[in-house]
């Protein structure tokens, strides 16, 4: 199937005979065991029925208003559909980047009236990322002691993940979309209203999706735009291969660490809302060789940034390599 958008179709890949294969995200009951076998493989799922966040499935914009409380969010607002991520630690590294989303801080009751002035105009989104934290008043505390911890604790026990590190609360509209990127985290991504739909890519796919060099403001997202890729710049998209699936209320997608995702809010919904758990990665027992696509994008991660820190200039990087490399390695 190919990678195609809701309400952009001048930018679907403007009129290019290439289309990148996707196969779909299996999709398992929570009992079904083919849910154990994938998420302890380092395969992507989605998991239905487990009600991961069911105390929280009658949040709405209306709903978290009246009781997330009177802590400040972080809000970004972007002039296109597009909420690429970036660092702002990272920001000084390079020269004149033009940060793509501006952030903004508000109340949930700002950011409601917002998002409702946005809906119906063409013009700037908003998305709501914020950690839940202890700010939030009784109704979310009580939602969220009630979550499935047992379920979420089975899967970080059986899995040896790290401890949780937050609960991403995403609140947006209609059409926004989170380019891909990977994160150093495993996810299980809960889908509270509205849909979300994925494009899944393994970590192996590293050489086809070109990311960012890691001193970047735009570190662990690719280069490579989705709905409009440059093939001269970044032929190896040809060879690009994924997953994609959506995810509806209740749902729950496992995201590897590592694996590459982009995400689109569907149009089903004027609210979307979602939380997800992240998890530290895992400790290591012992490596076994060949390493796997995730441990060759680790240790590139260590390389880069000892070069980085031992040549002290991002510039030199590419030179030494080469002169590493190039005709005694070639
Ligand atoms: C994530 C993620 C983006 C989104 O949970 O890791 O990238 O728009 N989410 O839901
Ligand atoms: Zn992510």
């Amino acid at each position: 199937m190919a990678a195609s958008y809701e309400n952009e179709s001048e930018n679907r890949f403007n009129g290019n005979s290439f289309s990148i294969p996707f196969q779909e995200i299996p999709r398992f009951p929570k009992s079904d065991k083919r849910v154990n076998e994938l998420i302890s493989c380092k395969e992507p799922v989605i998991v239905t029925g487990s009600d991961l966040v069911g105390s929280a499935s009658h949040w709405s914009l209306d709903y978290l208003a009246e009781n997330i409380g009177d802590g400040t969010f972080n809000v970004y607002k972007s002039a296109s559909r597009k909420f690429k991520y970036y660092s702002d630690k990272k920001m000084q590294a390079v020269h004149e980047f033009a940060p793509p989303t501006q952030l903004l801080e508000m109340r949930f009751q700002e950011f409601m009236k917002l998002i409702r002035s946005k809906t119906n105009t063409n013009s700037e989104r908003i998305y709501l990322q914020q950690a839940l934290n202890n700010s939030v008043g009784p109704n979310i505390v009580h939602e969220f002691v009630n979550f499935n911890w047992a379920w979420a604790s089975e899967q970080q026990q059986g899995n040896s993940w790290g401890q949780l590190t937050s609960n991403l609360l995403l609140v947006g509209m209609p059409g926004n979309v989170t380019p891909v990127h990977y994160d150093e985290q495993e996810n299980l991504f809960a889908q509270i209203r509205g849909s979300k739909r994925f494009l899944l890519f393994h970590p192996d796919q590293f050489e086809n999706l070109y990311p960012y060099p890691v001193h970047h403001p735009h570190d662990r997202q690719s280069q490579v735009d989705l709905e409009n890729p440059d093939y001269e710049q970044f032929p190896n998209v040809r060879n690009l291969h994924g997953y994609e699936g959506v995810v509806g209320p209740g749902d729950v997608l496992y995201i590897p660490m590592y694996w590459w995702h982009q995400v689109e809010s569907c149009p089903d919904s004027e609210e979307n809302i979602s939380v997800n758990f992240w998890y530290m990665a895992g400790s290591v027992e012992k490596i076994e060789h060949p390493l796997s696509a995730q441990q060759k994008v680790a240790m590139s991660r260590n390389i880069e940034k000892m070069c980085l820190e031992a040549l002290g200039d991002p510039s030199e990087v590419a030179p030494f390599m080469k002169m590493l490399v190039l005709g005694r390695y070639t």
